[in-house]
């Protein structure tokens, strides 16, 4: 019984079956909501937080909240600025469950505590992305495993599903692998994410050189295609694939219509980049199905939740098909894990051990047994 339900689990996630009722009508999928523009930290990186602004109110938060149900969407991502600095943010996640979205919170982890975790839980909260970038702190970045290895413990016996998501750039590219190799070692699905390009030159990183990128991604999609659990698509990472090496995907954004954003102003924005003044509370469904064209700005974009949501709704077959077949090939991992006596675990042959995260409860292969990062160069030299 135990088994079978492992099994299911490797097929399961609200990503994939939950998305299926929306690949065919004219609903909107996803929408991410600012809880709140305040940060705790400061990374290099990111221009999406801003310290003079107050918390928006849990009245507020609660009304646009309605409103983005009442326009038909199926989930709701809690994003920011930090999520978990607004004050009323388990009652938010309350609400917006009792209001029947599928609810994901993503944060830096650093006001992250066991009993926050079980508020968030008990809240009804699904899923939790921890950004993580290095192993260690850097001028550019403090989200590192340094700071989240001791919560991962909070995780054993919680419902809440883990994974944890890098950003990919020059400074965190010496750790990137040691990274993945941590999440991934404890069976919790990671991805560590190129940083969006930057053409004003907004942010205060060096994006790294692109073979060097280009390497850490295919590494990446030969991972994912032995069955490991990166945690995005494979469309997704060769879609990043493509920006490096300057090949148009063809695709057609659906940011404003089957995905969108809400400020922490209440505004209506189409994604992370693309923001508008109209108020959320004005929009109808006419005004998202419009916004479903191709966009001016879709060359390099770095919206990767926006891409993933519109090569889905494009070609749900493929992007579905090619996860099945990546998940299928951690059955037999699954199947082993049930036969084997539980006094094994921790070992060197399975090091994640007893460690082991919820939703993500299968290890992949230990770490001694994945392939190393080869580069292109080399392979062809091999061949
Ligand atoms: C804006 S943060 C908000 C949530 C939370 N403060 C956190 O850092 O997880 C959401 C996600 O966007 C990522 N992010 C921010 N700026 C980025 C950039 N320039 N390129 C790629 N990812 C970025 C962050 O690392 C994080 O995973
Ligand atoms: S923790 Fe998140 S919101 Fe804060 S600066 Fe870093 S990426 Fe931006
Ligand atoms: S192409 Fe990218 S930047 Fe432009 S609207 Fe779509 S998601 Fe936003």
């Amino acid at each position: 019984m135990k088994l079978l339900e492992n099994i299911g689990r490797e097929f399961s996630g609200y990503n994939l079956l939950e998305s299926a009722k929306r690949l065919v009508d004219r609903k909107p999928l996803q929408c991410s909501l600012y809880v709140t523009d305040r940060c705790n930290l400061d990374c290099s990186y990111c221009t999406e937080y801003d310290n003079s602004q107050p918390h928006p109110s849990l009245d507020d938060l609660k009304k646009w909240v309605r409103k983005i149900r009442d326009l038909g969407t199926m989930r709701i991502a809690l994003v920011g600025g930090e999520p978990l600095t607004h004050p009323h943010i388990v009652e938010l996640v309350r609400y917006c469950r009792d209001l029947g979205f599928a609810t994901s919170l993503t944060t830096n982890g650093f006001l992250l505590t066991r009993s926050r975790l079980k508020e968030l839980e008990e809240a009804g909260l699904q899923v939790m992305q921890i950004s993580v970038d290095r192993m260690t702190p850097s001028p550019i970045t403090k989200k590192t495993f340094k700071t989240i290895l001791p919560k991962l413990d909070f995780f054993k016996d919680s419902k809440i599903s883990l994974h944890i998501t890098g950003v990919l750039c020059q400074d965190t590219l010496p750790e990137s692998t040691a990274v993945l190799e941590t999440g991934l070692a404890r069976g919790i699905p990671t991805e560590v994410r190129l940083v969006h390009a930057d053409p004003k030159s907004f942010y205060r990183v060096q994006r790294g050189s692109p073979e060097a990128l280009k390497n850490f991604i295919e590494w990446m999609i030969q991972r994912k295609q032995n069955g490991e659990k990166i945690h995005t698509n494979k469309s997704v990472l060769d879609y990043q694939l493509s920006l490096l090496n300057g090949t148009p995907t063809e695709w057609t954004c659906m940011a404003g219509y089957k995905l969108f954003f809400v400020s922490a102003q209440g505004k209506f924005w189409e994604c992370s980049m693309v923001k508008t003044e109209k108020h959320i509370m004005d929009i109808t469904p006419d005004d998202l199905f419009a916004n479903y064209r191709k966009k001016p700005c879709q060359a390099g974009c770095g919206v990767y939740c926006a891409v993933s949501t519109s090569l889905l709704v494009e070609n749900p077959a493929k992007v579905i098909g090619q996860e099945i077949v990546a998940r299928a090939k951690r059955v037999p991992g699954v199947m082993r894990e049930a036969f084997t006596s539980p006094r094994v675990r921790g070992t060197d042959e399975d090091p994640a051990g007893a460690q082991r995260m919820n939703g993500s409860r299968y290890c992949a292969p230990p770490a001694k047994r994945h392939e190393p990062i080869v580069s292109r160069a080399e392979r062809k030299a091999a061949a």
